[in-house]
């Protein structure tokens, strides 16, 4: 008696459970809607994230937009430090270089992209210097207080009239207790001939991920895996595109040796060092074995400029260049250069997209009119395989084109658009290439000025998004996949939130976002037909979607309740499940609508799993809580 007074509040707008059967057959077949991820120098996902490199500003980079400094830099010792563009310098792709002058112990520190993360394990290093010098260098990684965790001495091979790179590692015996440190480079300016040297590329990298070489950072390669998504969009987003033609991202700029590649003045409020370029992001598909989705640059700047029809040549097969770098055999003048590279072995490249949201910056009416068929035509007529995509559904598309869609919106909207699939044809398959809930609810939509929304996802907006993803999952015979966006932000310096997964320097603050959770769980449990249900009610507050998954056999429903006043019940029957049949039924809640996960804080994410049976007729009876996000799936 007690539990029925108990339950009768919660179950007040509910007279009788949503009854939902599902059918055995008659759905989609499938791949399953792949959840995948999206990359772009944004955020410092890339340097400063991503990419595991220590020290910010290794190669004084710059540009018009930027021009070279000692950003992240100080002097040590009473030394000086000068900017210099070199008649002979490291390389034409990194003219500018540091010289430091001084008496005695001089040098120069580096704060790394806002604090270095100093632990037990294997720090390696390099730098370039110029100028005589007798002595040997010693490197180190200090804290704030000056306490040397590690150090190393370097015999000098430094000479008057050449660049030579000095090799270093670093083991420090203990963790730093933050990430609040420096590395110091110092030498004696008495044993220099005129008291000065000049240094570029200097460089510390903590284990990557696999140990590659210029590799990645462990956690965030972790944090990625667990997800496991299964492709990648890359270069971007905007990064792709550039503030101006000129300022582009340029593939073959961001790849080979380190001194080669000049950097570039991102889309995104900094110069980068293109550390973390073409390879790079190829080995990172590798390495979480990610199918590519390459974009290539289609004639559009952000700005607004626009390459006119007749210079649009160049662009097409500059596209076509990148792709036979990248899949070409060493026969061909690319494949060649990737091999000399270190890859001989071609990738394979089934999906290309033709810019980035060419329906803005007023690009559309070009792209409709001859950019985007200019690329698609050029890149099947050589690459019959490649699923091209264009970078809008705003457009009638040719042949077998694809399309991307993105959504940034406040969560009501990710609502009304559940059912927006159900009507899309399968002509022309569509790639959901940027989705995140944004901004609270405000009964408009969201405000364009200023992207810095909510700093984190919260949990109404993941719930939100989890509402959406249903209807994708419901549909995703007609969707390539789908990624939130950004993927990746440094707390200390961004320039749009939120993102799927935030972090700073300490890799112990790593925060995978309440919708990293959402999708992780939709995505762990995967569907590849789905089977028609019919129900007692309408979509809504109760969202959902039916299949199966034909390598185990297991029945699975998708669930997300958004905006409900009370728990909904509900009574579940798969049709050829029998009484006793169990199943996993696994809950997702957060204590309340605006919980997140913030950098450095715990998991606000509660999952519960339950072990639950098919009762008389098959009926799986549970109740799930208003914003809540559940999977079951038979055993
Ligand atoms: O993901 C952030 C930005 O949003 C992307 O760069 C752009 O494609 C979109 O407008």
């Amino acid at each position: 008696m007690l539990a029925e007074y108990l339950l009768l509040p919660l179950l007040a707008s509910y007279a009788s459970a949503v009854q939902i059967s599902v059918a055995k057959s008659g759905g989609n077949v499938t791949t399953g809607l792949q959840y995948g991820a999206m990359e772009e120098e944004i955020n410092h996902c890339g340097e400063g994230g991503l990419y595991a490199e220590l020290i910010r500003n290794r190669a004084f980079q710059g540009s018009t937009t930027y021009p070279s400094n000692l950003d992240a830099w100080s002097a040590v010792g009473g030394s000086t430090l000068s900017l210099q563009n070199l008649t002979d310098p490291l390389s034409s792709a990194l003219p500018t270089s540091v010289r430091i002058t001084g008496k005695g112990t001089s040098g120069i520190s580096n704060t790394g992209f806002w604090g270095i993360d100093v632990r037990p394990q294997k720090y390696s290093g390099s730098f370039y210097v110029k100028g005589s010098y007798k002595g040997s260098f010693t490197a180190s990684l200090q804290a704030s207080n000056g306490e040397v965790f590690a150090s190393a001495q370097v015999s000098s091979k430094s000479v008057a009239n050449d660049w030579v790179q000095h090799e270093f590692t670093l083991t420090p015996k203990k963790k730093a207790s933050s990430s609040n440190n420096t590395f110091v480079l110092t030498f004696d300016a008495s044993k220099t001939s005129g008291g000065s040297l000049d240094f570029n590329l200097i460089s510390l990298f903590p284990p990557t991920w696999n140990n590659r070489p210029n590799g990645m950072r462990r956690d965030l390669m972790q944090a990625l895996q667990d997800l496991g998504p299964k492709f990648l969009r890359f270069p971007g987003g905007n990064n792709l595109e550039g503030q101006t033609i000129e300022g582009r991202w340029k593939w073959n700029e961001t790849i080979g040796p380190l001194t080669q590649r000049p950097g570039r003045a991102t889309t995104w409020g900094y110069e980068e060092t293109s550390g973390m370029g073409l390879v790079e992001y190829m080995e990172w598909c590798d390495d979480l074995g990610m199918e590519p989705i390459l974009a290539v640059w289609a004639g559009l700047a952000l700005n607004g400029n626009v390459v006119p029809e007749a210079e649009l040549d160049v662009y097409v097969q500059d596209a076509l260049d990148e792709l036979e770098f990248l899949t070409g055999s060493v026969d061909t003048k690319y494949g060649a250069l990737r091999a000399k590279y270190g890859h001989p072995k071609p990738w394979t490249i089934r999906y290309v997209e033709v810019g980035n949201e060419d329906n803005l910056s007023s690009g559309l009416s070009s792209y409709k009119s001859y950019r985007f068929q200019a690329f698609y035509d050029a890149i099947t007529k050589k690459y019959p395989n490649i699923q091209v995509l264009a970078s809008t559904i705003d457009m009638t598309l040719p042949g077998n084109a694809g399309g991307d869609y993105h959504l940034y919106d406040i969560p009501d909207n990710f609502i009304t658009k559940f059912g927006m699939f159900d009507s899309y044809s399968d002509a022309h398959p569509i790639l959901l290439g940027e989705i995140a809930a944004t901004e609270y609810n405000n009964g408009v939509g969201i405000d364009w000025s200023n992207t810095h929304f909510s700093l984190y996802p919260w949990w109404l907006g993941s719930v939100a998004e989890a509402v959406f993803l249903l209807g994708a999952e419901r549909n995703a015979d007609k969707i390539i996949g789908t990624t939130y966006a950004p993927f990746l932000m440094n707390l200390d310096s961004y320039e749009w939130s939120p993102t799927m997964i935030s972090f700073n320097s300490n890799p112990d603050d790593t925060a995978k976002s309440t919708s990293w959770h959402v999708y992780n769980l939709f995505n762990k449990n995967h569907m590849t037909n789905t089977l028609p249900a019919t129900s007692n009610d309408t979509f809504g507050p109760l969202y959902y979607a039916t299949g199966v998954n034909s390598k185990t056999n297991s029945h699975i429903f998708k669930a997300a309740v958004y905006n409900s006043t009370a728990d909904v019940p509900v009574s579940l029957t798969f049709e050829g499940v029998g009484r006793g049949t169990t199943a996993d039924l696994t809950i997702l809640t957060a204590p309340s609508d605006v919980s997140m996960n913030a950098v450095g804080g715990a998991n606000v994410v509660q999952s519960q799993t339950t072990k639950i049976k098919a009762g008389k007729q098959g009926v799986f009876s549970f109740n799930l809580p208003n914003l809540s996000v559940a999977v079951l799936t038979t055993n």
